[in-house]
């Protein structure tokens, strides 16, 4: 009900009055009051006046199931959105929900991740209300080989939705960091339950820095966010229906045609890598060479300094790029 009502005094832009509410949805005066009590403590700026009724201040950037789904132009992804204003971790959540069944597209997103997760066992830093941490239930019919490819394409669509939604054209270090300017922006971590031919489900989670202006200064050479690059204040929710319509439309994509071939030219085309000496670090092991393709299935070929061509999967390593600055 009391989006209903969110939705009416948006709409309006000025005064609604409590009778006109009540005669709206059939709510008595005190239900109204007690809903508009419930959106003010979400964060919504709504003036109340006697004699007038309701006014919503200001366009605010709240994050909540309602302003994602409002709106989001797509077919399935985000249609059921899950929103917490403190988790452990989207992606925990989402695999939480993924158990219990949740549906394909399912979006969890929230304000705050106490144990966000980054690659490589690494913690991804959550403050509250700065930054987008969301995470989307998967269930393609690909193999678990395969599944790394579901991260290269997610990475293709954030970069497409920062450049809409920004103007700003952000790249990829493969397989997934997204960097502006020189420094990551955002990341991916995708997981997966699945047996050795079936995938389950996958876990594609995202997070992406907007609005915070100070990064940790351990991570702060290399590390960056969207406020910090341009001065400006983003709305999250906005930018993360973007990411959604996004990548739902190459996700389609993918699986429709069962293959990471339909791509390859757009990921080169954003990869920062390709042609660049890198350090690859393989279980134990340390290769260096240069980077000389990224292949169809999405991995990146390397010619090592021993003269060998070996292909680099995207599930099993790190790379880093010969100034590293990044990872
Ligand atoms: C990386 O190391 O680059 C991947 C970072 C992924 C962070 C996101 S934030 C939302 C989702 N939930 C998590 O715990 N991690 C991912």
């Amino acid at each position: 009900m009391r989006y209903k009502i969110l939705e009416l005094l948006k709409q309006r832009n000025d005064y609604v009055s409590g009778e006109e509410i009540g005669a709206r949805f059939n709510v008595s005066r005190a239900a109204i009051w007690k809903n508009i009590s419930k959106l003010k403590i979400e964060g919504y700026n709504i003036s109340s006046v006697t004699n007038r009724g309701y006014l919503i201040k200001d366009n605010r950037d709240i994050i909540n199931s309602y302003e994602i789904m409002n709106g989001l132009n797509t077919k399935f992804m985000g249609k059921n959105c899950i929103f917490f204003s403190e988790i452990d971790s989207t992606n925990d959540e989402a695999k939480r929900r993924a158990e219990s069944g949740e549906p394909e597209g399912t979006i969890v997103i929230a304000e705050k991740q106490l144990n966000g997760k980054g690659r490589y066992g690494r913690s991804w830093i959550s403050p509250k209300g700065e930054n987008i941490y969301m995470s989307t239930i998967l269930k393609p019919h690909i193999t678990p080989r395969e599944a790394p490819q579901i991260s290269l394409v997610a990475g293709i669509s954030a970069c497409n939705a920062i450049k809409q939604f920004t103007g700003l054209e952000a790249l990829l270090k493969w397989p997934n960091d997204i960097i502006l300017n020189g420094k990551k922006i955002a990341g991916i971590l995708i997981e997966m339950n699945a047996e050795i031919k079936d995938i389950k489900y996958i876990i594609m989670g995202i997070g992406i820095n907007v609005n915070t202006d100070e990064i940790d200064r351990e991570i702060k050479y290399k590390a960056t966010s969207l406020k910090i690059e341009t001065g400006k204040n983003y709305m999250r929710r906005e930018l993360a229906k973007c990411i959604i319509e996004n990548f739902e439309k190459l996700y389609e994509i993918y699986i429709e045609n069962s293959s990471f071939k339909y791509f390859i030219d757009e990921y080169k085309k954003y990869c920062i890598n390709l042609n660049k000496r890198v350090k690859v670090i393989r279980k134990n092991e340390e290769i260096k060479g240069e980077v000389i393709d990224v292949t169809e299935s999405g991995d990146l070929l390397i010619r090592t300094d021993e003269g060998e061509e070996i292909d680099i999967f995207a599930g099993e390593v790190s790379v880093r790029l010969d100034d590293d600055k990044y990872i």
